[in-house]
């Protein structure tokens, strides 16, 4: 009884009123009728997690601006009309996968979001890729009041002090300039505590888009802009000449590479490099920031974005050689088991069995599609695949049981697989 009396003491209770406490909630389970029990997502720490990471928020178009003749920065903000009152807080440099529905079939993309985590609603900037389905579509459709539906925010590019260094140089290509343009305006509003040197590189002077504002934010404590011109070619490919035509003052020439890199970072103490921007960017920095000798943590690369083609990765035929496919690369048959149904698409042999699947109608749930979030983690249980090796980011455990990313995966032969059959999340 002492115990019992010194716990009840704890909880402020009587000790004759805490030992009722088991019984009576026993006999209300007992009493309950299936009408007084609150829905699951009603008690508090469910309403939380639900507001913090949802799967789904509605958001309306409330700005349109045309940046650059293909590139458009648009404004979500939360859909009142569809009980959206808050958007869920997200770290600058994060994504959201935004859903589009084109002639009934239901396709997701992840975008950067562009804006400060402190401005209550998420830009986007989406350039209209040559044969970007989702891009075009969002350019040719989405105007101010068009609804729209995206995920929750995700991703690991963002800063993080337990992990970056406190001075980070930011290499943003083309339009990788989304993500870095929300850290700036974090640094600049105060949310976020580190400093930024940002190498933006463009083709030439016109392709720099947000320039006023990039210029205003070069002028915030913290905060430092370099325009690359690259033309192009690398720093090594241009005359080395002042005068040369090829220059003009007050900016960068050529790639950048590990030299320009160097260049603006800071001598005597450690920092973090993140780069964002086209693939190409990404396969040259491959080469140039090992160069940079820092440690690993220190480099991060925001999503690489679907694979385009197997072809131009040297380990695709030695894979297909492997497995014995060297033979008739061509249109093969993927079946999809889901649930309790059965479908079959044709997936070429170029194209990833995630796009397949979905031109031929059917859902597959994505957020990063490169490889890294696991949210497509897809059970194969027969034929033979090849997976895009710098997107893979299957764990050990999914590459001995024959679990797949549809998102970066190619077929090498027809393919049985069965989708939800595993647990989401599975990637690094
Ligand atoms: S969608 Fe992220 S791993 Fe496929």
């Amino acid at each position: 009884m002492g115990k019992i009396a010194n716990k009840a003491k704890k909880l402020r209770l009587s000790a004759a009123k805490f030992l009722k406490i088991v019984p009576e909630r026993q006999k209300k389970i007992e009493n309950a009728g299936a009408g007084d029990v609150k829905p699951l997502r009603d008690y508090k720490p469910n309403a939380l997690a639900a507001e913090l990471h949802p799967q789904v928020q509605y958001v309306k178009i409330t700005d349109v601006r045309q940046l650059a003749p293909d590139v458009k920065l648009i404004r979500l903000s939360p859909d009142k009309d569809k009980n959206c009152f808050r958007l869920a807080p997200f770290a600058p440099g994060q994504c959201v996968s935004v859903e589009v529905v084109i002639e009934g079939v239901s396709h997701e993309r992840p975008y950067s979001v562009s804006s400060s985590p402190l401005e209550g609603y998420y830009e986007i900037i989406v350039k209209r890729e040559p044969e970007g389905l989702v891009s075009g579509f969002i350019h040719d459709n989405w105007s101010v009041g068009t609804e729209a539906r995206v995920s929750g925010p995700f991703g690991e590019f963002s800063y993080n002090p337990l992990r970056d260094a406190r001075h980070v140089i930011g290499v943003a290509g083309g339009i990788g300039i989304t993500p870095m343009r929300s850290m700036i305006k974090a640094i600049r509003d105060g949310f976020s505590d580190h400093t930024l040197t940002l190498l933006y590189g463009v083709r030439t002077e016109e392709d720099i888009v947000l320039r006023d504002e990039l210029d205003e934010a070069a002028g915030t404590p913290g905060i430092s802009v370099v325009y690359v011109l690259s033309g192009d070619r690398s720093r090594n490919d241009l005359p080395d000449t002042a005068e040369s035509p090829d220059r003009k003052d007050g900016f960068e020439h050529g790639f950048i590479d590990a030299e320009l890199i160097r260049k603006y970072a800071p001598e005597n103490e450690p920092y973090s490099v993140f780069a964002a921007g086209p693939d190409a960017m990404y396969r040259f920095l491959d080469g140039e920031l090992p160069k940079l000798s820092l440690r690993k943590k220190f480099i991060r690369f925001d999503f690489r974005g679907e694979p385009a083609d197997p072809e131009k990765y040297s380990e695709y035929q030695a894979a297909r050689e492997e497995q014995g496919c060297a033979q008739n690369p061509g249109i093969f048959r993927i079946t999809v088991r889901q649930g309790g149904n059965i479908f079959a698409a044709e997936c070429p042999h170029n194209v990833t069995i995630m796009k397949a699947l979905e031109y031929a109608g059917m859902i597959i749930p994505s957020r990063c599609r490169s490889g890294e979030c696991g949210y497509c983690h897809t059970r194969v249980i027969s034929g033979k695949y090849f997976t895009a090796p710098d997107r893979d980011g299957r764990r050990k455990a999914d590459t001995i049981y024959n679990y797949v990313h549809p998102c970066v995966t190619f077929p090498l032969s027809d393919m049985e697989i069965e989708l939800g059959g595993g647990t989401r999340g599975s990637g690094k």
